[in-house]
């Protein structure tokens, strides 16, 4: 077969939303699909270093773990933040080495605990005294870094309501019972909480850490790591630079000694901005409101719990028409998501989209994280597949500059099979630019 049929190559001026349009504009293709720029990925692990170089990326694998994101981050060396033996062996099967991946979860599972013994994952978070027990009889050699609570009672999901041993005495008395039971303690970790707005939280917690990482000096302990946790924004309206700035001050004026490694588990930062979602309108309603107002009502082909799950906890997506007429009049409209549930509701009147018909596309910009990863089939409504763009020279990076470079041949892309081939689950697809 000829090979332009198999994969399209594009050219050098082709972008992502060229693919997306070639893509809608098959008659034979009407599924909603996820596309991931890989470039962008790449793009938020080299900003990230420009902004924190002290600051070693373990990406939290819960917020994606689509394989294009994977691969990728294990090309670009990444370390991994785990909560679950699922999560581990998926990285533990791209032959990263278990030095490389974080234990991240203060309470876990027996059988996971014990996997990560098998598998040779020794650093892990606790926060409690049945957690301590728990790791001296299945995993005694394990590396302990206690997680401390410093929220940013801001931050959109303040994940300090589970996690976290105040870092005064409570942590004092953890370290003691950990000394008595001759378990090691690493090191310190804290997250302020997800989608953080205030500019000084890791300040504050680095503070915080401080107090605790040398109270463990101090009780004997081999501490040599703080874990800054997630919870950096992922919006490109909404960039680090400022948290990065005093996380770096937090840094200078608490662990100026550079023999201290520092890890942080970003999820959302490195993950969202690459994505959009692209789905299609199926049915259409006209409503008069309260105040005798139209309003637009677009059934779409994706869900809250197919794809955009973090809707039911106040995230809120724009779309926007693919083919896109800019001085089209705009009306309010609500979308609803196509499950049969009332909760499924994406966006509400307060929306304004151009007057739109059964059948027209619709994209969603930076939906990368946690969409994919926390889907479910409600409704046997199954989840939109993924694919996946890169540049060329990205992709010749990847595959042979990379640190860790990735195999070819476990990244072919067929354009025409993505549109064929309904059936296969999400999987990693390359298209040439
Ligand atoms: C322990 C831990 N680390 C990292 C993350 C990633 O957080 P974010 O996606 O906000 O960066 C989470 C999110 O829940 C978490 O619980």
């Amino acid at each position: 077969m000829h090979s332009s049929n198999k994969t399209l190559v594009l050219q050098d001026n082709t972008n992502i939303y060229d693919v997306i349009e070639k893509i809608v504009e098959n008659p034979n293709y009407d599924e909603p699909f996820f596309i991931c720029d890989i470039d962008q990925l790449i793009w938020n692990v080299e900003n990230w270093k420009r902004l924190m170089p002290r600051v070693e990326i373990f990406y939290a694998v819960k917020c994606n773990y689509n394989r294009e994101v994977l691969e990728t981050f294990a090309a670009l060396d990444l370390g991994f933040d785990c909560a679950t033996m699922d999560e581990i062996s998926k990285i533990i099967a791209l032959d990263v080495s278990p030095n490389k991946i974080v234990f991240s979860n203060p309470t876990k599972i027996i059988e996971h605990l014990e996997y990560a013994k098998q598998t040779g994952v020794r650093a892990m978070t606790f926060d409690n005294e049945e957690e301590l027990y728990k790791i001296k009889k299945h995993y005694p050699e394990a590396e302990l870094l206690l997680r401390i609570r410093c929220d940013d009672e801001s931050a959109k999901y303040v994940l300090g309501k589970k996690f976290g041993v105040l870092p005064g005495s409570e942590a004092l008395d953890l370290l003691r019972l950990a000394k008595q039971l001759e378990l090691t303690i690493i090191g310190v970790h804290f997250h302020v909480g997800s989608g953080c707005s205030d500019y000084y939280a890791y300040y504050k917690a680095l503070c915080a850490a401080k107090g605790v990482f040398d109270a463990a000096i101090e009780l004997g302990f081999p501490v040599k790591l703080i874990d800054i946790g997630g919870g950096y924004p992922g919006e490109t309206i909404n960039p680090i630079d400022k948290i990065a700035e005093t996380t770096n001050a937090g840094l200078l004026d608490n662990f100026p000694d550079l023999s201290v490694k520092i890890i942080a588990e970003p999820g959302k930062y490195c993950c969202n901005t690459p994505y959009k979602l692209v789905t299609q309108i199926h049915s259409k309603k006209i409503v008069i409101d309260e105040n005798n107002k139209k309003i637009r009502m677009y059934y779409v082909d994706v869900n809250v719990y197919n794809s955009l799950f973090s809707v039911l906890f106040g995230e809120y997506y724009k779309f926007r028409p693919v083919c896109e007429n800019k001085n089209a009049q705009l009306h309010p409209c609500i979308i609803w998501g196509s499950t049969s549930d009332v909760n499924d509701k994406i966006t509400d009147k307060f929306d304004y989209l151009p007057d739109l018909n059964i059948g027209d596309w619709l994209i969603v910009e930076e939906t990368g994280a946690y969409t994919v990863s926390i889907s479910c089939e409600y409704n046997g409504l199954s989840m939109p597949k993924s694919c996946a763009v890169i540049s060329k020279k990205n992709w010749s990076f990847l595959t042979t500059k990379a640190p860790k470079p990735i195999r070819k041949e476990k990244f072919t892309f067929s354009l025409n099979d993505f549109l064929k081939d309904r059936d296969q689950p999400a999987i990693f697809r390359k298209i040439y630019f």
